[in-house]
């Protein structure tokens, strides 16, 4: 007789999620448990973040799309914001080295602008070096609000209309998709946050309409590799079903 076997979670996920966002939060209270500055806890959660990409390419998932840094940070101390700079910045300088093995293709989102003009050339360099790389795509969310994206994408549009390149009569759901810092990119399949918090903090707004969520209580810096492979194994079991039966 066939029966179904079930699978064990955090083995062979049925479904791959082939765009996953990932809210990493968490790291300042991981430094107070340890009686830590906050630097400190940003500094393993960037530890953290190196080995759930190396993850994410040995499952072969295509996208992923992690929040860094959002527009509403920079309310925080300044030397703060330094320090989450300065740690963005050696990340994307080493990325050739320590994604070696990875083969990852780094793209920064968000509004460039506002960043000190050595991360936006090494944003550059960066995205140049790895653009041919075959692995998992990493999104850097920097500088990045998901109501910013979408004023952007009206800005967009209203220019391409102005210019008249497009008729307002011909906007529809893929003209803004087409203009987010996403083009080309599938939706959000699987949206993962720690830290216990349950909101979006303005993080790709439209990508994650139809998203699975998936919550957990830890903080960023103790996400494990095993940790992301049952939230990816646990988006398989789920019903996804777009407003269908
Ligand atoms: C996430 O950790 C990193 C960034 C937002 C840059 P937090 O710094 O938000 O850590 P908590 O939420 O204060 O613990
Ligand atoms: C969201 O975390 C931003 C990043 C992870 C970069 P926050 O810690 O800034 O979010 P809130 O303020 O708790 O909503
Ligand atoms: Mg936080």
């Amino acid at each position: 007789m066939l029966f179904k076997r079930k699978e064990k979670i955090g083995t062979e996920p049925k479904h791959l999620p082939r765009h996953v966002g990932i809210i990493m939060d968490g790291n300042g209270r991981w430094a107070k448990k340890r009686g830590l500055p906050r630097s400190a806890g940003h500094s393993a959660g960037a530890e953290a973040l190196k080995k759930i990409v190396t993850e994410a390419n040995k499952l072969g998932i295509e996208y992923v799309t992690v929040y860094a840094f959002s527009t509403e940070n920079w309310k925080r101390p300044a030397d703060e914001v330094k320090y989450l700079m300065s740690l963005l910045l050696d990340y994307l300088k080493n990325a050739e080295k320590n994604l070696a093995g990875d083969n990852t293709v780094i793209r920064v989102i968000g509004s460039r602008a506002e960043l000190s003009e050595e991360i936006q050339e090494q944003i550059i360099k960066t995205e140049k070096l790895t653009e041919h790389n075959t692995g998992t795509i990493l999104n850097i969310a920097l500088n990045y609000g998901g109501r910013e994206e979408i004023t952007h994408a009206v800005r967009e549009i209203c220019a391409d209309v102005q210019r008249g390149a497009l008729d307002v009569g011909d906007i529809d759901e893929q003209t803004v998709d087409g203009k987010l810092y996403t083009h080309g990119q599938p939706d959000v399949d699987l949206l993962i946050r720690t830290s216990g918090e349950m909101r979006l903090s303005n993080f790709m707004l439209w990508q994650v309409s139809y998203a699975e969520m998936w919550f957990t209580d830890k903080l960023w810096p103790d996400f494990k590799p095993s940790d992301f492979r049952h939230a990816v194994s646990e988006f398989g079991q789920r019903g996804r079903r777009f407003g269908g039966i």
